[in-house]
Formats: C-alpha cells, sequence, structure tokens
C-alpha cells in the first residue's frame, strides 16, 4: 500500500465558467481521494506569479497569467494512498488535444493552456502548494 500523500488541485477558471466543478469533483471523490480544503477564489497576477513560479520567464507565460487570473477558480487539496502520481495520472497530459480519453484534460479541455485542471507534480511541490494557497493568509 503507497503511503497517503496530500496534493493540490486547482479547477481551473475555464472548468468553472463551464459548470464542470461538479463533474470533476466526483472524479476524485469516486476514486477514493478525500477532500481535505476547498476553497472559490479569484486570484491576481502577483498570487499567479508566486503559483507558477518556476513558469514565469516563459514566453507562454503571459498569456497563462491572464487566463488563472480571469475568473474564480476552485482550490482543494486532496489526499490518499499515492495521492500525487493518482491526480496527475487522472488529469492526463498537458495538452488536452492529445490528453488521453478517459482523463479529466481528455475530456474537458482541447487547449494547451486552458486545460481545466492543475495539480502538484510532486510531494515538494505539493508542500509549496498548499502552503501558499491555505496556510498563508
Ligand atoms: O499543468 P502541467 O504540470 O501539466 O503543465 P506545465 O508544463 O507545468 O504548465 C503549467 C500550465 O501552463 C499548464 O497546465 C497550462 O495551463 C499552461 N501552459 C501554457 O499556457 N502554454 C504552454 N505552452 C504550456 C503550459
Ligand atoms: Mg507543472
Amino acid at each position: 500500500m503507497s503511503e497517503v500523500q496530500r496534493t493540490f488541485v486547482l479547477i481551473k477558471p475555464d472548468a468553472v465558467r463551464r459548470g464542470l466543478v461538479g463533474a470533476i469533483l466526483a472524479r476524485y471523490e469516486n476514486k477514493g481521494l478525500a477532500i481535505e480544503a476547498l476553497q472559490l477564489r479569484t486570484i491576481d497576477g502577483e498570487f499567479a506569479d508566486r503559483h507558477y513560479a518556476e513558469h514565469v520567464d516563459a514566453s507562454w507565460y503571459p498569456p497563462l497569467r491572464g487566463y488563472i487570473t480571469s475568473g474564480p477558480l476552485v482550490a482543494l487539496v486532496l489526499s490518499g494512498p499515492g495521492a500525487v502520481e493518482a491526480v496527475r495520472t487522472m488529469h492526463g497530459a498537458t495538452d488536452g488535444i492529445t490528453a488521453a480519453p478517459g482523463s479529466v484534460r481528455g475530456d474537458y479541455a482541447l487547449s494547451n493552456r486552458e486545460n481545466a485542471v492543475h495539480a502538484s507534480d510532486s510531494v515538494a511541490s505539493a508542500e509549496r502548494e498548499i502552503g501558499l494557497w491555505f496556510d498563508a493568509s
């Protein structure tokens, strides 16, 4: 049995706008993951820069910044055995065009930017992101 982990997830503004919050949350619950924290929130560009610190110098960061601040998103903490890898697998590849059918992005996205969801890519990233979004005020 894998160790129980916590991971950080965003249901991004495109998915919230399209009314997909319930459908996406149901996938995590059906999988057996526990919702530890959940918040509807709209972030500003400065906060986006902190969340996406590793990407701020990328050529595609300015439009990503515009998108992620464009409306409410849902931030959540999920926990369960191997939760970091489990949720990344459920979400599928970054680009919705090539993400496998059955994955969240494969089912709900046709873009490599507006791709419905975010999840931490490691236990260390999860700790950093949970601290940024939920533990700091
Ligand atoms: O989210 P994931 O870890 O799969 O991908 P990433 O490479 O860490 O990129 C973070 C986010 O930036 C993606 O989920 C996309 O929303 C966005 N992105 C983008 O706008 N344009 C790209 N060429 C690549 C990623
Ligand atoms: Mg990433």
